[in-house]
């Protein structure tokens, strides 16, 4: 069901990967809400080729950029205001990767040049892309600014790793640039907490599935899909929610605010 959530509204959605990404399904919900968009990942990850299915589908243009790089960032916003023929209304931030995780390497032996990847890549490339459509004056009043975040910001999840403090300075950003953005033109900015999703930086955490199966049942709702975090993230980007901003908002199902559920209880004694 649409409602045309976001009739008019123009966007850049970074990180749609392949099918399974959270992005990929923010691009098809915004698509059926009436947006117009570009989307874009870092090069490397297009050689793979499945986001040009995606833009076909929705009628966009591809825009490749390294988000941690400030030049590929100004092309990227100066492209996609040519393209969509104006400012823009909204940005998705779904971007994650920590190669301490992706090597196997151990959080007390973690490759120091690494972990400063993880940041740039996963916190630091938040404020990179704010920094750079602040300076262009790319975003229309009242927009929205929305980045992907995990629990693990605030809690410890051991397998995590690195990713746990780069996600704790994504969420920071979120409200230093919150404040600032506000006062400069009205725009919001949020971060969203999601449960566990089984994409490919999902995967990455080793252990992923007991992970996924106890959410499950630490989660009054269940844990939150995909496309469920997809709607949410438009109600972010509509009028409706024009009020919220410096937050972090957890989309998962009652995770964060459960001490144990009958459910854990009765597995665990089992
Ligand atoms: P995904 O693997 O489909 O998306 C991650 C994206 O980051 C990929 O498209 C990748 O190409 C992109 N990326 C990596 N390095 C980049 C760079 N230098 N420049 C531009 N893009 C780059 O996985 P998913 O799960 O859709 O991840 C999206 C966001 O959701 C991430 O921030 C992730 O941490 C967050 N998240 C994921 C959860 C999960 O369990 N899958 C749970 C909570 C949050």
């Amino acid at each position: 069901m649409a409602y045309n959530l976001l009739k008019g509204k123009k966007g850049i959605i970074f990180g749609a990967l392949d099918e399974n990404s959270i992005a990929w399904k923010v691009a098809e919900r915004a698509k059926k809400e009436g947006a117009e968009f570009t989307l874009t990942n870092a090069p490397i990850a297009m050689r793979m080729g499945a986001i040009n299915k995606l833009a076909e589908a929705t009628g966009s243009t591809i825009i490749p950029a390294d988000a941690t790089s400030l030049e590929d960032l100004d092309n990227l916003f100066t492209k996609s205001m040519e393209t969509l023929g104006g400012k823009l209304d909204f940005i998705l931030h779904s971007i994650g990767m920590s190669p301490n995780v992706r090597k196997g390497k151990e959080y007390g032996d973690l490759n120091y040049e690494w972990f400063l990847k993880t940041i740039d890549i996963s916190g630091l490339s938040f404020h990179k892309v704010m920094q750079v459509a602040e300076k262009k004056d790319a975003m229309n009043e009242w927009g929205s600014i929305v980045a992907l975040t995990y629990i693990a910001a605030q809690r410890t999840f051991p397998d995590y790793s690195d990713m746990a403090e780069a996600k704790s300075v994504l969420e920071s950003i979120a409200r230093s640039y919150g404040y600032r953005f506000a006062k400069l033109k009205k725009v919001r900015v949020n971060t969203i907490s999601q449960s566990p999703t089984v994409t490919t930086a999902g995967k990455g955490i080793s252990g992923f599935n007991a992970f996924l199966d106890f959410a499950e049942r630490q989660s009054p709702l269940g844990n939150a899909s995909a496309e469920e975090c997809a709607d949410y993230v438009i109600t972010m980007f509509s009028d409706l929610t024009k009020k919220v901003t410096m937050q972090n908002l957890f989309h998962d199902g009652g995770f964060s605010s459960t001490g144990i559920t009958n459910e854990l209880m009765e597995k665990l004694s089992e």
